[in-house]
């Protein structure tokens, strides 16, 4: 083996300075024709991650897996889907990642397995088993559930084994069963798994769904249950405490809670991923699309800002494998494609946490129209069977499938002009997005005002500049309807971040002191006396005056993911 341990970040903390790049291996890159990115494909890509100035890797999830949620129900925690390739596959990736300084981030589905994992095949078998526990089962009669949970990816919670004469609880399909996180022998289990991994030389790992271990079903109590911490804390002390990255993923969490999460003590998680300001262009649910509303986008950005500051840490995504593409929801892309993509870029990269960029975040991909048989994802057929049943239109359901669907951020990653955005030599397992001849990385990497460019740039700025590390931050002009401006502020360094959200021409004023600031990044060339459409730059001026401390903004509490 070689040495590239000595490499590894084991400084504490380490991930507050760094940047990561998600992949959703099945659409990143194949490697053998099948159609079905895979780890292969991964490690001939590393150079290109490295260019754009990446740390780090969050790897969807790998492991076997019947893929009734891509891979979010898991078989085998150690063991590589064939599909992906092998576990000396997996062994190069971190290895040749180590070699390029990038490190590795595996995704851990914990609150629920595949049905086809061990422990459930032999929970299923009896009552007595000694899996039977690793499970959450209720006594019932068929067609009577024991109350009326329902499942986030639609129908009942509850799944019938009439050979048990049991249920069995699911929060999401029923193919993936809860674990009994309340039996001690699960929980070490779990931590074994985490060891089990970070003896392969992967430096942390993604909760998936961890806001909902806690939960307590018989009071239908899900998210930000009553042993939440207690399990957090004890899988923290057990398998954290060397300054492995955890990032649990919680759509419930709100800005006092998130300081709990990601206290400075460290007793918790690194970081969390919290979804407030995904909300602020839906109704009722998900499926319900409302504009965009940018005061209220400002006000709990700006209140994440201020409320972790100095207390806890904030991860900054736009977009993620459950989310649509941000620069059709948020930005315009139509005439005002790479001018939005790169003010979105501005924003995300010009705030105090650690940022994801989701693959294809930096090139711009747009959101993608599919009919009904080319979507893939489970959530969206069941959405729309459910509807169809409900007795809605399906045109109006298939807008909602277009605006936020999971589908969108998951269509293959756009190389180059060449066939399937070189993505695959076969036929991929979702479809290419057709606009992939004019956008795709090889188009990009080279033209300095390209949404890479624009990306690579920033990531370069953010590490040369300790303001926009640890800088505090203050939100300008809170009811301005157009403009997203705020400031960073670091001993005699201040930062101003403007970010135009209008296609029009929009009047903004700077700060005093910021006329003649030296331009750091901007999507023009140049400046006018106006913001032009989706303008954005950050204006460095040092020799600021110290100005007070500001407190901290009371958060708000939000919506559960019940919503979802
Ligand atoms: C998380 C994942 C999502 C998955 C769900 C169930 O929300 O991000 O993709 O479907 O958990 O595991
Ligand atoms: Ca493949």
């Amino acid at each position: 083996m070689e040495s590239y341990d000595t490499k590894r970040p084991a400084r504490k903390g380490w991930w507050k300075s760094a940047v990561f790049y998600q992949i959703y291996p099945k659409s990143f890159q194949d490697s053998n024709g099948d159609g079905i990115g895979d780890l292969n494909g991964i490690i001939t890509r590393l150079d290109y991650l490295q260019s754009l100035g990446a740390d780090g890797i969050w790897l969807c999830p790998v492991f076997c897996s019947p893929q009734a949620d891509n891979g979010y129900d898991v078989s085998d925690y150690r063991a590589i889907d064939p599909m992906f390739g092998s576990m000396e596959d997996m062994e190069r990736l971190i290895q040749e990642a180590g070699k390029r300084n990038l490190s590795i981030i595996l995704d851990l589905v914990f609150n629920h397995t595949s049905r086809e994992h061990f422990w459930f095949q032999e929970a299923v078998k009896s009552r007595d088993n000694p899996y039977h526990e690793y499970y959450i089962w209720r006594d019932g009669k068929e067609g009577t559930p024991p109350n009326d949970c329902e499942a986030i990816f639609g129908g009942s919670a509850w799944e019938y084994v009439p050979s048990l004469g049991q249920y069995y609880f699911h929060q999401f399909a029923r193919e993936q069963p809860d674990l009994n996180w309340s039996n001690p022998a699960v929980r070490e289990q779990l931590y074994d798994i985490i060891r089990y991994w970070k003896n392969k030389g992967v430096d942390g790992f993604r909760l998936d769904a961890l806001d909902v271990i806690g939960k307590d079903v018989d009071r239908q109590i899900i998210a930000r249950g009553p042993n939440l911490h207690r399990y957090i804390q004890e899988m923290s002390s057990e398998v954290f405490s060397d300054g492995t990255l955890a990032v649990g993923e919680a759509w419930s969490a709100d800005v006092p809670e998130a300081r709990e999460y990601t206290n400075s003590d460290g007793s918790e998680l690194s970081m969390i991923f919290q979804f407030e300001q995904n909300f602020v262009d839906q109704g009722e649910t998900k499926w319900e699309k409302k504009p965009l509303d940018l005061v209220r986008l400002k006000k709990i950005l700006a209140s994440w800002q201020t409320g972790l500051h100095g207390t806890g840490w904030n991860s900054l995504f736009l977009e993620n494998h459950d989310l649509p593409r941000i620069v059709s929801r948020w930005g315009n892309d139509g005439p005002f494609w790479n001018q939005s993509a790169r003010m979105l870029a501005i924003l995300q990269m010009g705030m105090e946490g650690t940022p994801y960029i989701f693959q294809g975040q930096e090139l711009g991909m747009t959101n993608c129209r599919f009919c009904l048989e080319e979507c893939r994802d489970v959530e969206i057929h069941n959405f729309y069977k459910a509807g169809l049943a409900a007795g809605k239109d399906p045109a109006e359901l298939m807008e909602a499938v277009w605006f936020i669907g999971r589908d969108n951020g998951r269509t293959p990653m756009q190389w180059d002009a060449s066939k399937n955005a070189g993505f695959t030599e076969g036929t991929p397992w979702i479809c290419v997005n057709p606009n992939y001849p004019s956008i795709n990385a090889h188009a990009q990497m080279d033209d300095p005002d390209s949404v890479f460019s624009c990306y690579r740039d920033l990531i370069r700025i953010r590490k040369s500049h300790p303001v926009l590390l640890n800088g505090d931050f203050e939100l300008l002009e809170p009811d301005n309807e157009t403009v997203f401006a705020y400031l960073r502020r670091l001993g005699d360094q201040e930062v101003l971040v403007v970010c135009s959200f209008s296609a029009q021409n929009e009047a903004f004023e700077l700060p005093d002191g910021f006329e003649d600031a030296q331009t750091l990044i901007s999507n023009y060339r140049g400046r006018s006396q106006t913001l032009r459409p989706y303008e954005a730059f950050m204006l460095l001026r040092t020799g600021a005056e110290k100005q007070p401390k500001k407190e901290p903004a009371e958060p708000e509490i939000i919506k559960d993911r019940k919503a979802d």
